[in-house]
C-alpha cells in the first residue's frame, strides 16, 4: 500500500525521506513524490514521478530541492490511475499546504462537491487532495490551528494516516491517524515520521506509535498529541529495536530467493521461541489456562497466504485438539451473519499485522468483548497492539511481496499451538509436545534439503520448460488442498500465469473439461493412505485424458510417481506437516519460472506487501 515518510529537524530532509521511502517501496510502487519547505524562499517545493522511486530520484538531478522539513510518499493506486498528477503530495489551491496520505477517504465525493462549489480547484483524481483543500478552508474559518484539525477529522470518513507540511507553519508538521498506522521516531533535535518504523530504522530506537484516532503537532524537539476531540493525550514512547541489516538482500538476486532460503532458520527460531515461551504462553496470548481447558472451538481469520495457512491449520486444531476449528476469510467475515458462541477464541493471522480486512475483523470481535489474539511476524504492528494477546512468528522481516517464510513460520507456530492447547486440555503429554517440536525441526531440514536436491535441474531445465505455459491447474486433498491454493496464488502473483485450484475430488464435477496437454496440472500428494489412493485415482483420470502432470509426491508413492511428467519426491514427514515439507520446493520452482519470464519478482505488478485498505 502507500507509504508516508517525513522529517523535521536539524538536517536536510530529502536524503532521509528518499532512504525511508526506498525501504518501504516494496509496499507500493505506482508513483512517488516529495515536498519540502525551502529554507531560502520559505515556500513549498515539490517533485513527483510516475512509477518507481528511482524515477523520482532522477528528477532531483535537475532540481535538487531540499529543506529541513520534508514529506514523501510512494503510492499504490486506489483512486485515480497511476500518473504523475495523481502522485502525492497533494496541495490546496494556493500550494501552501501539502499532504501525503495512506488509506482511503470514503466520503471524498461528497466533500469534493462541496469544496468545488466553494471554488476550490482540483488537479488530481485522488481522494487525498480533498484533505488539503478542506484544511485550507477550515484554517480560514477557525481561530485556532487545533480547532481546524478537530473540525477536519470530524468530516473525514474512512481510514487514513497523513502528514501535512504547511508553508504558514514553518516550524511544525501535522500527523493524523485513523485506522492506518503512523509513528514518530524521536531523535536528537530531529523527528522521523513514517507509516512504519522501518522507514527510520537505525536512526533512533525511541518511537511513539500514534494511538488510533489521534493527531500530533510535531516540531524538531516537541510532540503534542491529541485525540480527535482535541483533548491532550500522554506520550507513550517505546524503545524498539529494528535492525536495518535484516532488510538487505545479502547477495541474493531477489528478496524472495533470500527469504525462501531462510526458512530452515526461521522455523528453527520459531520453534525455539515457542519452546522458551511455553510456560507463559497463555499470558502472552491474553487468555487463562482455564479458558483453554474450556475452549470448544477456535476461529482463525486471515487473507491471502495467511488464510491458506489458517486453512491448513484447521486440520491441526481438529485432529490434534479434537475440537472444531473454523476458518474465516477476513475480507468476507464482517459481511456474514455472526453467531455469538461461548468458549470460542478468535485468532487473526497476518504476516504484517496491518492487513485492513483482517484488522477490521479483529476489531469487530474486540468490540463484542470476545477473546482475540493475533499471530503475526511484526512486533510493532497494529494487530499486536489491538488484539487481546499475540504470538510472534520469528521469520524476520519479509520484504518480497510474495509471502514465503512468513507462511512456513505461521504453519510452524499453528502446529505448535495446536499441540500446546492439546497439552493444556490433557489430550497429549509434555513429551508429545517435545516430539512435535522435533518433528518441526525435521521438516525444516527436509524443506531445505529438497530445494538443494532439485535446485540445479529447476533452474537450468524445468523453469525454462514450464515458463511457456499460459495456465495451470492445481489439485490437492485434505491439507494438500489449501497448500495447492497457496501454490496457485504464488504462480499467479509472481509469474502472472493464470492458475486455478480445485480440491482433487471436484475434478470430475467440471474442471476435467479443461484438461489438455497445454494446461499442466500440479498435484500435491498426501501421506495418509486413503487420501493418497484417492489422489492416485485423480491423477489417473488426468492421465487418461492426455493431461500433463507435475507431481509433488512422498517417498515410496511409486504408482503416483510413475504417472508424472515431472515429479518431485519428498522424504516422508509427520503427515500433517506434509505441506510444510513441500513449501520450499514449490516456492523455488515458482520463483524460477517467474525469473525465467523476467517478472518483477519482489514487486509484482499491481500488488503491495501490506494491504492497508479494504
Ligand atoms: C502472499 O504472497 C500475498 N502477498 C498476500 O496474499 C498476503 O498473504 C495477504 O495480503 C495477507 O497479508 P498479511 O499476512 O500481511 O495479512
Amino acid at each position: 500500500m502507500c507509504s508516508v515518510v517525513g522529517y523535521i529537524g536539524k538536517n536536510y530532509s530529502r536524503a532521509f525521506v528518499m532512504e525511508g521511502l526506498a525501504r518501504l517501496e516494496y509496499r507500493g510502487y505506482d508513483s512517488a513524490g516529495f515536498a519540502c519547505l525551502s529554507p531560502e524562499s520559505h515556500r513549498l517545493l515539490y517533485a513527483k514521478a510516475e512509477g518507481r522511486l528511482s524515477n523520482l530520484a532522477k528528477k532531483f538531478e535537475q532540481t535538487p530541492i531540499d529543506g529541513h522539513l520534508g514529506i514523501g510518499h510512494t503510492r499504490w493506486s486506489t483512486h485515480g490511475v497511476s500518473s504523475e498528477n495523481n502522485a502525492h503530495p497533494h496541495f490546496d489551491c494556493e500550494k501552501r499546504i501539502s499532504v501525503v496520505h495512506n488509506g482511503i477517504i470514503e466520503n471524498h465525493h461528497e466533500l469534493k462537491s462541496k469544496l468545488q462549489a466553494g471554488d476550490h480547484v482540483f488537479y488530481s483524481d485522488t481522494d487525498t487532495e480533498i484533505v488539503a483543500h478542506l484544511f485550507e478552508s477550515l484554517l480560514l474559518t477557525h481561530q485556532t490551528f487545533k480547532g481546524a484539525i478537530v473540525d477536519l477529522v470530524s468530516q473525514l470518513e474512512g481510514a487514513y494516516a497523513f502528514l501535512v507540511l504547511m508553508q504558514d507553519f514553518p516550524d511544525q508538521m501535522l500527523l493524523v491517524r485513523k485506522r492506518s498506522p503512523l509513528c514518530i521516531g524521536i531523535g536528537d533535535d530531529e523527528m522521523f515520521l513514517g507509516s512504519d518504523l522501518l522507514g527510520f530504522a537505525g536512526r533512533t530506537d525511541k518511537v511513539l506509535f500514534l494511538p488510533d484516532e489521534s493527531f500530533a503537532i510535531v516540531t524538531r524537539d516537541t510532540i503534542q498529541l491529541y485525540d480527535f476531540k482535541g483533548a491532550s493525550l500522554p506520550l507513550n514512547v517505546q524503545t524498539v529495536d529494528v535492525r536495518w541489516m535484516d532488510f538487505e538482500k545479502q547477495g541474493h538476486e531477489h528478496y524472495m530467493l533470500k527469504e525462501i532460503l531462510e526458512q530452515k532458520r526461521a522455523i528453527h527460531d520459531t520453534v525455539g521461541f515457542l519452546h522458551g515461551a511455553s510456560g507463559q504462553i497463555w499470558d502472552l496470548l491474553g487468555v487463562s489456562s482455564d479458558f483453554i481447558k474450556q475452549l470448544h472451538k477456535i476461529n482463525l481469520m486471515g487473507c491471502g497466504t495467511s488464510w491458506h495457512a489458517a486453512r491448513i491449520a484447521q486440520f491441526f486444531f481438529e485432529e490434534i485438539c479434537l475440537m472444531p476449528a473454523r476458518v474465516h476469510l477476513a475480507s468476507e467475515f464482517r459481511f456474514m451473519p455472526f453467531f455469538t458462541e461461548t468458549n470460542t477464541w478468535y485468532i487473526a493471522i497476518s504476516q504484517s499485522g496491518e492487513t485492513a480486512d483482517t484488522l477490521e475483523a479483529l476489531r469487530m470481535i474486540n468490540s463484542m468483548k470476545l477473546p482475540t489474539a493475533t499471530l503475526t511476524n511484526v512486533a510493532s504492528s497494529t494487530m499486536v497492539r489491538e488484539a487481546g494477546g499475540f504470538l510472534l512468528t520469528q521469520a524476520g522481516p519479509e520484504v518480497a511481496v510474495a509471502s514465503t517464510k512468513a507462511f512456513s513460520t505461521q504453519l510452524t507456530a499453528l502446529y505448535w499451538l495446536a499441540h500446546r492447547i492439546a497439552l493444556e486440555k490433557g489430550i497429549i503429554s509434555e513429551s508429545d509436545l517435545g516430539r512435535a517440536e522435533e518433528d518441526l525441526l525435521v521438516v525444516a531440514e527436509v524443506l531445505e534439503n529438497t530445494i538443494e536436491n532439485y535446485k540445479f535441474d529447476i533452474a537450468n531445465k524445468w523453469a525454462k520448460q514450464y515458463a511457456h505455459y499460459k495456465r495451470a491447474i492445481f489439485l490437492g486433498r485434505h491439507t494438500s488442498y489449501p497448500f495447492a491454493m497457496e501454490s496457485a496464488l504464488k504462480l499467479k502473483e509472481i509469474a502472472y500465469i493464470f492458475s486455478q485450484c480445485y480440491p482433487a475430488g471436484e475434478l470430475k464435477h467440471g474442471p476435467l473439461a479443461l484438461v489438455d496437454a497445454e494446461t499442466p496440472i500440479f498435484l500435491f500428494s498426501h501421506q495418509d493412505e486413503l487420501i493418497y489412493q484417492k489422489l492416485l485415482s485423480n491423477a489417473q483420470e488426468v492421465k487418461a485424458r492426455g493431461g500433463h502432470l507435475i507431481i509433488f509426491a512422498f517417498d515410496g508413492q511409486t504408482e503416483l510417481i510413475e504417472l508424472a511428467n515431472l515429479v518431485f519426491v519428498i522424504p516422508r514427514v509427520k503427515p500433517l506437516l506434509g505441506p510444510l515439507a513441500m513449501t520450499g520446493l514449490m516456492q523455488f520452482f515458482v520463483y524460477s519460472i517467474a525469473k525465467e519470464l523476467g517478472c518483477a519478482i519482489d514487486k509484482p505488478r499491481n500488488l503491495a506487501k501490506s494491504v492497508t485498505v479494504e
